[in-house]
């Protein structure tokens, strides 16, 4: 294993403590998720686990830990990896594409707890901002994402064609080196139509546990 993924799963490793046997459990996405489902299910707790994609689903179940559906119930704790995180906890997902999943998740959780390395740390935020698209119209919904963000979009691709989300839609990836009010960008893509979610998480004051890479971890909460 090299050093990344060393810190990775010391990060998974520390989250393991705030995970108890009696919860129901979200679990998001990506590499750093996957860490933790590896290092859940050698741990044998039997906790109840809602993924936010197909590939931790499958990661669970091979894993060893049952699956369940998403209902109405709100989750006792949901932990996620990220792109970005400020020194505010606003947050950027979706690198990995299951962003709108991942934030029904995290709006739904009691506690939301993101595990990261440390080079995730970023101030001002900013990076790549996923946003998930239907396929209907994508063009013109591209062009108005593109005016709103004053920034231009790439739509994300996989194997040669047009990446495709568990929800059966696109992504457009909308570059953002610098992000002064991630609020506002959040709310002004979201209500553009044909727009399904953005990777701007904002808000939802997570617990955010970072590795170093000689496998240190510092933890705290964004209030
Ligand atoms: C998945 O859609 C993303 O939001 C991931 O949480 C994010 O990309 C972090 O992934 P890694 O842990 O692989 O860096």
């Amino acid at each position: 294993m090299d050093a990344r993924m060393e810190a990775k799963h010391a990060a998974a490793r520390a989250a393991l403590a705030h995970v108890s046997r009696d919860m129901l459990l979200g679990i998001g996405s990506g590499s750093t998720v996957r860490a933790f489902i590896e290092e859940l299910g050698s741990t044998k707790m039997g906790v109840r686990c809602i993924t936010a994609s197909r590939e931790s689903a499958d990661a669970c179940r091979k894993n060893g830990i049952p699956v369940e559906e998403l209902g109405a119930a709100m989750l006792d704790l949901v932990i996620d990896g990220a792109d970005a995180i400020d020194h505010s906890g606003q947050v950027l997902k979706g690198l990995g594409g299951a962003l709108v999943r991942e934030k029904i998740l995290a709006q739904s959780a009691k506690r939301w707890i993101l595990i990261v390395d440390e080079t995730k740390l970023v101030d001002p935020l900013g990076g790549t901002v996923p946003v998930e698209v239907i396929p209907y119209g994508m063009a013109r919904t591209k062009e108005r994402i593109e005016k709103c963000a004053h920034a231009v979009s790439t739509l994300r691709e996989e194997g040669g064609r047009p990446f495709v989300t568990d929800n059966g839609n696109c992504i457009l990836d909308v570059r953002l080196p610098r992000i002064d009010d991630p609020e506002g960008l959040d709310n002004t893509l979201a209500v553009i139509p044909g727009v399904v979610g953005t990777g701007v998480f904002i808000n939802l004051h997570p617990h955010v546990i970072v590795s170093t890479a000689t496998g240190e971890t510092r933890q705290w909460d964004c209030p």
